[in-house]
């Protein structure tokens, strides 16, 4: 493929940050939805993307804006402290990334996390200083540009809105970062990044999607030219109904086919390529489009016989006439056994299961984390069944208190729930991570009494 500025994937942006600064509304705000107001305890616990094409982005810039990429492809991270995992994931396969910082908190705990996971992979990013609308008496200006809804305001609104901005530039000078508002100079760079915003009535949105447009296309040609190799991360495994198991991938480069033979680590034909339709989150249940050709970066849902067998985290990839299947297979073998290698445990410990492969890797890493340290001596996926039960009820006469299941985000089968009153098996269920921690460590209390 030829390297220019007219011959360039979708960049992919990756959204990052402490918990509550308004990640997610600030891509609902984009796409005219209420993913937010969906999950349970208003906090993400997946991974999620939309991809937004170009001429959506034009109806929130200007008519004039040049765009020469095709679109953008964001992706939502969690920022609560368990799903550590997850963020460091999305931020893997990202080009840019947008570190949302509330104004009133400054830096937070997981900001700094996001941060040197950015700085570690090199990732350039933009900071959306978050919730403008919440300094006080501050005058709502819907989807205006940054500096037009600041000459709106009165002196008492600028006053704190620049005292507020000068503590977290100082904030990010403390950890080795020089940072300004991007509009004070026509230079682009990492200088100039800081875009205020709110993910409530639009100030500043306009500004954050053409600088991301901008500097992307203009600084990043290299990384976003198209590749003749096809580069792809599992994102998820899930059943789908009427498609069987299915998954979920981030593709990054390169061109995929109906009927393309891929490996990673089963091998298998692609029956469909399936696409959310454009502005409409992943995670949120939906009609697909189908394609025979999907060129990157989008997030696709590709069904394929054999498809429980991927696994998230993991790389797919496709074999071409000139590429040897056997070489192919192995290094999609190295992949997995690198993921199997943090989630397979055996021995003493409780039962843990989950909805998908990245909800239970991100709950065993939680559970395994120093400060909670709860031993894992089994795991599935799916809903809680009668085998999973008779499985945690083997430890019923090693330790007692482990004959448990934390179940996260799965039903409980009406026959399972029977078997375990019966034999004495806990089951503990929770749709937030961390519940299941406080139930478990309540139960462990009520045990020792
Ligand atoms: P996690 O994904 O759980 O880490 O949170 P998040 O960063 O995605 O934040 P989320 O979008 O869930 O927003 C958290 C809360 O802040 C919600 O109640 C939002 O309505 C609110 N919020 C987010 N952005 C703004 C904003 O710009 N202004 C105001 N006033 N509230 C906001
Ligand atoms: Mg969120
Ligand atoms: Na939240």
């Amino acid at each position: 493929f030829e390297q220019s500025e007219d011959n360039l994937r979708s960049p992919i942006c990756c959204i990052m940050g402490h918990v509550d600064a308004g990640k997610t509304k600030l891509l609902d705000c984009i796409r005219g939805t209420n993913v937010q107001g969906g999950e349970a305890g208003g906090i993400t616990q997946q991974i999620g993307a939309t991809y937004l094409p170009a001429e959506k982005i034009r109806e929130r810039t200007k008519p004039d804006a040049t765009l020469k990429v095709p679109g953008l492809l964001v992706i939502d991270t969690p920022g609560h402290e368990s799903f550590a995992n997850l963020r460091s994931r999305g931020s893997g396969l990202c080009d840019i990334a947008i570190l949302v910082v509330d104004i009133k908190c400054g830096l937070e705990q997981q900001t700094i996390e996001s941060l040197n996971l950015l700085k570690m992979q090199n990732t350039k990013f933009i900071i959306a200083l978050n919730k403008v609308d919440r300094l006080f008496g501050w005058k709502k200006c819907p989807n205006a540009p940054i500096k037009k809804a600041l000459k709106q305001q009165s002196e008492d609104v600028l006053n704190e809105f620049n005292i507020r901005l000068t503590q977290i530039i100082t904030q990010f000078k403390e950890q080795g970062l020089n940072r300004e508002l991007y509009y004070t100079s026509k230079k682009m760079g990492e200088t100039f990044s800081i875009v205020p915003t709110s993910a409530i009535s639009g100030e500043g949105i306009p500004d954050l999607l053409l600088l991301l447009v901008q500097w992307t296309q203009k600084t990043m040609v290299e990384k976003l030219t198209y590749s003749n190799e096809v580069q792809c991360t599992v994102l998820e495994v899930k059943v789908v109904e009427g498609h069987g198991t299915t998954i979920d991938v981030i593709f990054v480069n390169g061109v995929l086919h109906e009927g393309d033979q891929i490996v990673g680590p089963i091998v298998t034909t692609i029956r469909a390529l399936l696409t959310p339709h454009p502005m409409e989150e992943l995670r949120v249940k939906g009609t697909y489009l189908r394609h025979n050709e999907v060129t990157a970066s989008m997030v696709i849902k590709i069904t394929a016989k054999g498809l429980q067998h991927a696994i998230a985290g993991t790389s797919l990839y496709v074999v071409r006439p000139d590429h040897d299947l056997e070489d192919v297979k192995e290094a999609a073998m190295a992949d997995m056994k690198a993921v199997m290698r943090r989630i397979d445990r055996s021995g003493e410990g409780v039962y843990v299961q989950a909805s998908t492969l990245g909800s239970l890797e991100a709950l065993l890493h939680f559970l395994m984390s120093p400060d909670v340290n709860i031993p894992i001596g089994g795991i599935g996926i799916g809903p809680v069944h009668k085998k999973d039960v008779m499985k945690a009820g083997v430890m019923l006469e090693k330790k007692r208190e482990y004959a448990t299941i934390l179940a996260f985000d799965v039903v409980v089968s009406q026959e399972a729930a029977e078997l375990a009153k019966a034999v004495n098996v806990k089951i503990f269920s929770a749709d937030v991570i961390f519940h299941l921690k406080r139930k478990f460590e309540a139960y462990i209390d009520e045990l020792k009494e």
